[in-house]
């Protein structure tokens, strides 16, 4: 049988980039924000949902176990909390691609009281579960990967849960939510403690939706500048049901970082990005990028619903190499296909390292990127946790894989806008699990339709708390 056709993009080098652009919804606070209101106690309308394939995994989920779920508008749900009693789903769950879907749904099965299995497509299905099936183990649930590896399929008989204590032995905020997920169901209480700080996504929507909890920031060192984070300690007691709220959620940073990239390496560029979360556990990219010398403005507009937003301003320049390693790399591990292509853009030799997390996310990412940056003509070297990337010279136009990953796909189609010929990138269906309108704000880019020199760009950034950022 022949394979399917599976889309490619082409892409060429395109003008400096003057323009303004809104991002869809954050993705990780889209899967929570159904989450949560599915085992609220009462009706939540969430709006600016991320109408991704990997978000809508989620939402289906959640029907498959009971949840009534309307749609009355692209980016509106409608969700009927039914204070986490679900029914047993009919068939098995499939999570599509997403991991935040197996594993945040991983929290809510365990206590539940009945059998259920999660599928999911062949790179979820090679994605490690064992991080999740030790602490719902240890709190009583029962759990199986019937993959190689403790990967997928993963198979849970829930019952009666009791809390623990838990230390993350990587940094993850899918493990943590999972963990407290499950907390709201157990016996006692729950705590997990991380010593790298990972996004707080779970905690604050918690704060929003009236859970109770506690978290404690313990410090080594008593200096106020020199002190180190020794760790950050979460505890709930179970047995709470979230009060049903409305919630709105900000455009994904993650998905923004494309074309802050875009911009930043393309000297005369000005972007502005607006309505974009800024949460602090996501913005490690606008750090990244100022090191590297771009010129960012960030103003936080909103704090609604517990989650910062607001614009970034920002203005391309030729950039230099940079390092990105140890606490920041939870912050951007999403980013860091992105901050490569940036690497590539950038005079000097970029080294990123204690990421091996990139190992193990949709594809390999660290051998993803170190084959298209090639592909282009750039010099990069591989470690086990990171890469060496020289960047500087100009990139050639090359013909390259997504390798199934839609972070991959969106990566390599900025730096196609950067490379001389025609950059080809092959199987990009995927770009639709994170970013379903990536080929539209392309386009736009391609094209350099603009904002316009007589366009107030700097009085729109009017009154918010403005933050900038020093270079390091
Ligand atoms: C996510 C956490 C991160 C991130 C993923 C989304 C989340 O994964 O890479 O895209 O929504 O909690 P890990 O928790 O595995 O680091």
């Amino acid at each position: 049988m022949k394979a399917a056709a599976k889309n490619i993009l082409k892409v060429r080098r395109a003008p400096r980039i003057e323009t303004e652009l809104i991002v869809p919804g954050d993705k990780s606070i889209s899967h929570r924000a159904v989450l949560l209101s599915a085992i609220s106690n009462g009706r939540c309308t969430i709006t600016n949902f991320l109408e991704g394939e990997d978000c809508r995994s989620t939402a289906r989920a959640m029907r498959q176990l009971g949840v009534e779920i309307e749609t009355p508008e692209p980016g509106t749900v409608i969700v009927e909390g039914n204070r986490g009693i679900f029914r047993a789903p009919e068939g098995d769950i499939d999570c599509g691609n997403s991991g935040t879907t197996m594993r945040l749904m991983a929290g809510l099965l365990s206590p539940q009281k009945f059998r259920s299995k999660m599928t999911g497509d062949p790179s979820l299905s090679n994605r490690p579960m064992r991080r999740v099936i030790e602490p719902l183990q240890e709190m009583g649930a029962r759990l199986q990967a019937e993959g190689e590896k403790q990967c997928p399929p993963l198979t849970i008989v829930g019952g009666p849960l009791e809390g623990i204590t838990y230390r993350l032995p990587v940094a993850s905020a899918q493990v943590k939510s999972a963990v407290l997920l499950a907390g709201l169901f157990a016996k006692g209480t729950t705590t997990v403690i991380e010593s790298v700080r990972s996004r707080d996504h779970t905690e604050r929507m918690f704060e929003y939706f009236l859970i109770k909890f506690r978290r404690e920031e313990i410090w080594e060192g008593t200096c106020p500048v020199g002190r180190k984070l020794k760790e950050i300690r979460i505890s709930l007691d179970g047995g709470q049901i979230p009060e049903s709220r409305d919630f709105r959620v900000p455009g994904d940073i993650s998905s923004a970082a494309f074309w802050l990239v875009a911009a930043a390496a393309q000297p005369g560029s000005r972007l502005l990005v607006k309505d974009v979360g800024l949460n602090p556990t996501r913005t490690g990219i606008i750090d990244v990028l100022i090191r590297m010398g771009a010129r960012i403005r960030e103003v936080v507009e909103t704090s609604a619903h517990g989650e910062p937003a607001g614009t970034v301003d920002i203005k391309g320049i030729q950039l230099h190499a940079t390092e990105v390693r140890g606490a920041e790399i939870p912050n951007v591990i999403d980013e860091i296909p992105a901050i490569a292509v940036a690497a590539a853009l950038a005079e000097g030799t970029t080294v990123i390292r204690d990421a091996k997390e990139l190992r193990v996310k949709e594809t390999d990412r660290i051998a993803a990127v170190a084959t298209n940056l090639r592909a282009m003509g750039v010099e990069v070297e591989e470690f086990p946790d990171g890469m060496a990337i020289t960047g500087g010279k100009p990139l050639k136009g090359a013909r390259m894989q997504s390798f199934g990953d839609h972070r991959i796909a969106m990566a390599f189609a900025v730096a196609g806008l950067f490379a001389s010929g025609e950059t080809v990138i092959e199987d990009t269906d995927c770009v639709l699990t994170s970013y379903p309108t990536f080929f539209e704000t392309l386009k736009k880019i391609q094209k350099g339709t603009g904002i316009g020199r007589r366009t107030p760009v700097i009085s729109s950034l009017g009154g918010g708390k403005t933050r900038r950022r020093k270079k390091a």
